[in-house]
């Protein structure tokens, strides 16, 4: 153990009787921490609730108490929900996915920075969001020397604890001590001083097996015994299932084009259903031979595939698997271990990496236009639902970009494809093939009016046909089909009858 801990506090399975006082102290109004672990994997479990706990008892005296919140991604509710519930944020980044902080976010109360992940790392080298105060961190195990086994995520634990001035450490020992040699650390050092990445192949291990912190930083250890607080997805259904067979098939003719070689090409996959159910008809197509992940979060399916020898070998930042799923993990580890390694956010989202590895990026867009544009951040262009994570940092640099989504959202009152998308994350240049269940638009080598061509005979829905070929015929002036009178008619119609299906065009510049 540490030799220079000035706390140590048990919260086994009884996080409210943490005695919130040892903690706290170390934490100021006005503070920033940064809070390791990325998704709900490896994100601390009780130091979150201790903050929130203060944040409380100064309100209730009337002083103000709020704190600057920095995370690798998403975290779990025991950081993002119960610090937005207390009021206790001032201002977030780089990515959140939680109901309560989002609505904190879109009611102006916190301050939210939506940022391509594999930039983070270097702004907070260079300090851009100020100084970090207290850094927080899952561990499996810690040495005297500061030594830190992480547990299911990697995500900005090293570059964060490097930075803060002072470090928590939260001692989880729900995780198997054999976790150890699961993670690359692998920090880059700042310009003019980089080096280039010494990753050419998905399985390298470039870094080290544990991530090492000053032990004079460490201000107290936390022992827990909690499992990560991972999101339950709701089950595929027949639009997911199509989306994942069009995948397949997109891929399988790439490969006969010899555009994908025999080898295949490794993959990176985005979270929830849609990606899911991508991976699922992946590893039914016999057609697509085994391949590899290079990724940011590695899910239940990625498991499912590397058991059946679908899946080589998955490089992530995450490991957001279910309590089972762990537990198989941890009972072959020696098997899985061959098959999976985690590195820091900065390595699996490194653009130039995705570059050299010729990645298959597929991500899920909210909206797409039918130029190509995505949104995959603000739905009607204002209220942010997740953030854009790393979804760029793949689409823009990997070998084939594709997008994904449903044909239409709210039970069909909404289109995803619609003239103009009402945010843009991803522009026409990086996407370079959307797919939803009705079909596939393959975008590449193709002039705007091409690409709205093809999008509206593939991608849209039937009850949305009709109006979008009617605005291509309106909007088909110049280069880019775009109709400034009507490009927002279909989000404008939304707003008022709660319904885009809408029967005319505005004739204002027709
Ligand atoms: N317009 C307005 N709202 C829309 C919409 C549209 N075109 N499409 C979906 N929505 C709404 C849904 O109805 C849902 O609202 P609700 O919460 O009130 O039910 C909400 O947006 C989320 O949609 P859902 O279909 O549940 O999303 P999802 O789980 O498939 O995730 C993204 C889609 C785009 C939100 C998600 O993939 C994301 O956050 N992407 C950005 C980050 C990323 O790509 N990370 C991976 C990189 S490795």
């Amino acid at each position: 153990m540490v030799a220079h801990k000035k706390i140590m506090v048990t919260a086994v399975g009884k996080m409210w009787e943490v005695r919130i006082a040892d903690i706290i102290d170390f934490v100021k109004n006005g503070d920033r921490v940064a809070f390791g672990g990325f998704t709900p994997a490896g994100s601390p479990k009780v130091v979150g609730l201790a903050i929130a706990e203060k944040a409380k008892m100064e309100h209730a005296a009337g002083r103000p108490f709020k704190v600057h919140v920095l995370s690798g991604a998403s975290t779990g509710d025991a950081v993002d929900g119960v610090l937005a519930r207390a009021k206790a944020v001032l201002s977030r980044t780089p990515y959140q996915t939680n109901s309560d902080m989002r609505d904190a976010v879109n009611s102006g109360e916190v301050l939210y920075w939506d940022m391509n992940l594999s930039h983070f790392a270097r702004q907070v080298r260079e300090e851009i969001f100020g100084e970090i105060d207290l850094a927080v961190v899952e561990a499996a195990d810690v040495s005297e020397s500061g030594e830190i086994v992480l547990t299911t995520a990697v995500g900005m634990a090293p570059t964060f604890c490097r930075h803060a001035k002072k470090v928590i450490i939260e001692l989880n020992e729900f995780h198997s001590k054999k976790i150890r040699g699961l993670h690359d650390i692998y920090e880059i050092d700042a310009a003019p001083n980089t080096k280039p990445i010494p990753l050419l192949r998905v399985s390298d291990r470039i870094g080290t097996e544990t991530m090492s912190v000053d032990p004079r930083k460490i201000v107290g250890i936390v022992r827990t015994n909690m499992a990560d607080q991972a999101r339950p997805f709701t089950d595929a259904d027949s639009e997911t299932d199509k989306i994942g067979e069009n995948v397949a098939k997109f891929l399988f003719d790439e490969m006969r084009s010899g555009r994908i070689p025999h080898q295949f090409l490794p993959i990176q996959s985005g979270v929830g259903n849609i990606a899911n159910s991508v991976l699922k008809a992946m590893s039914e197509s016999l057609a697509i031979p085994t391949y590899s992940m290079y990724s940011e979060v590695l899910q239940d399916s990625v498991i499912d595939a590397i058991k059946s020898g679908r899946i080589s070998f998955a490089s992530g930042s995450a490991l957001t698997v279910t309590e089972n799923c762990l537990a198989e993990i941890y009972e072959n580890y020696d098997f899985f271990k061959k098959h999976l390694i985690l590195r820091p956010e900065e390595i699996s989202n490194h653009p130039e990496i995705a570059l050299r590895l010729g990645l298959i990026a597929m991500n899920t867009a909210l909206e797409a236009d039918i130029c190509g544009n995505v949104n995959s951040t603000h739905a009607f262009g204002t209220k942010l639902i997740n953030g854009i994570g790393g979804s760029a940092d793949f689409a823009r640099n990997s070998q084939i970009s594709i997008f994904l989504c449903k044909s239409t959202a709210k039970s069909g009152k909404i289109s995803a494809i619609v003239p103009v998308c009402s945010h843009i994350d991803h522009s026409e240049h990086s996407v370079k093939v959307l797919i939803t269940e009705v079909g596939i638009a393959d975008l590449r080598g193709k002039d705007p009016r091409q690409r709205a061509r093809t999008i509206i005979d593939n991608c849209v829905h039937p009850d949305y046909k009709d109006l979008l070929e009617k605005y291509l015929k309106i909007a088909n002036r110049g280069h880019q089909p775009f109709s400034m009178a009507d490009a927002f008619k279909m989000h404008e119609t939304f707003d008022v009858t709660g319904d885009m299906r809408m029967t005319e065009w505005s004739t204002g510049r027709q």
